[in-house]
């Protein structure tokens, strides 16, 4: 029944003694609750695996990690989709689907990061996340943030607000720099490719403080019930962030590149997520 409702409906109507065909997309609300659901299964299976070994791989040194959980839980939600929407394209971070040929803004298409925050899951079994959303040629539509050791999860569906474990967050609402807690990669503060690490001081100097989770997911998840007012980031990619774009512009916050413009998901970015009014504050420290 499912698989079948997963198909656009063809519902032949009768006007003016002529017979069209009107093409009736699947409500984002299904699609939306099957994230949920299979999200929290791939939480319960990071959950369980941390009672094990954990195989660790270095991808290109020996702070960029991949496990064998990162590639069966991306293969996990692979495996459903394809069963439930076939049609619907995969981007995830471990490149598990392939062969895939497609235009994003012209797709639908789920982006995921089977565990965002990788690092934090081998050395502290804390403090990661599975990130999942959905994009209806080009617009944000779904976000899921998962974290499954605090049994947290975060969901937002366009128009319809976000929520925490199912009770409806509040927007969002202003605050200064000088009340704010601010996220940011102590890794940008010294000299580095991306920015004037100098440009970042009066930030750290007049913040209340600075935090830094290391998942980039969270840091998004944790401004939208407020544990943080900002994240500011110089690299980071669309599964890194396509859950918590969505999750934020639901609460009246902003997501935007360094620039103040559109985030691209299809490459990597300079990010910022704030409160919103807190965007141009922090812009016009680093610009
Ligand atoms: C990383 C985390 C980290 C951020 C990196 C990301 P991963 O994702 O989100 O906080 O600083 O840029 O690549 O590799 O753990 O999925
Ligand atoms: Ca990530
Ligand atoms: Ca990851």
């Amino acid at each position: 029944m499912l698989t079948f409702l997963a198909f656009l409906l063809r519902i032949p109507n009768y006007y003016n003694g002529k017979i069209t065909i009107e093409v009736m997309k699947l409500s984002y609300q299904e699609i939306f609750e099957h994230a949920k659901n299979w999200t929290k299964e791939a939480g319960e299976n990071l959950r369980e695996s941390l009672k094990q070994t954990i195989e660790v791989e270095f991808k290109t040194s020996a702070s960029d990690l991949v496990t064998k959980k990162d590639r069966e839980i991306e293969q996990f939600f692979a495996l459903k989709i394809n069963e439930f929407y076939p049609q619907h394209m995969i981007l995830g971070e471990e490149g598990t689907v392939s062969n895939q040929d497609y235009v994003f803004t012209e797709s639908e298409v789920w982006v995921i990061d089977p565990i965002d925050g990788t690092t934090n899951f081998v050395n502290q079994k804390m403090n990661f996340a599975i990130s999942v959303a959905f994009y209806d040629k080009g617009q944000p539509v779904i976000g899921i943030i998962y974290d499954p050791i605090k049994d947290e999860l975060f969901t937002a569906l366009k128009g319809h607000g976000a929520s925490l474990n199912g009770v409806t967050i509040e927007q969002l609402r202003a605050t200064t720099l000088q009340e704010s807690l601010i996220s940011v990669n102590s890794l940008w503060t010294i000299p580095n490719e991306k920015i004037d690490e100098k440009k970042l001081y009066p930030i750290v100097e007049h913040a209340r403080g600075i935090r830094y989770i290391g998942s980039a997911a969270l840091e998004i998840a944790w401004i939208s019930v407020g544990r943080l007012d900002a994240y500011i980031d110089f690299r980071l990619s669309p599964w890194d962030i396509g859950a918590g774009i969505v999750i934020l512009k639901e609460l009246g916050g902003e997501a935007t590149t360094l620039e103040g413009l559109e985030i691209d998901m299809t490459s990597t970015s300079t990010t910022l997520f704030t409160r919103p009014g807190l965007g141009e504050v922090i812009r016009n420290y680093l610009s």
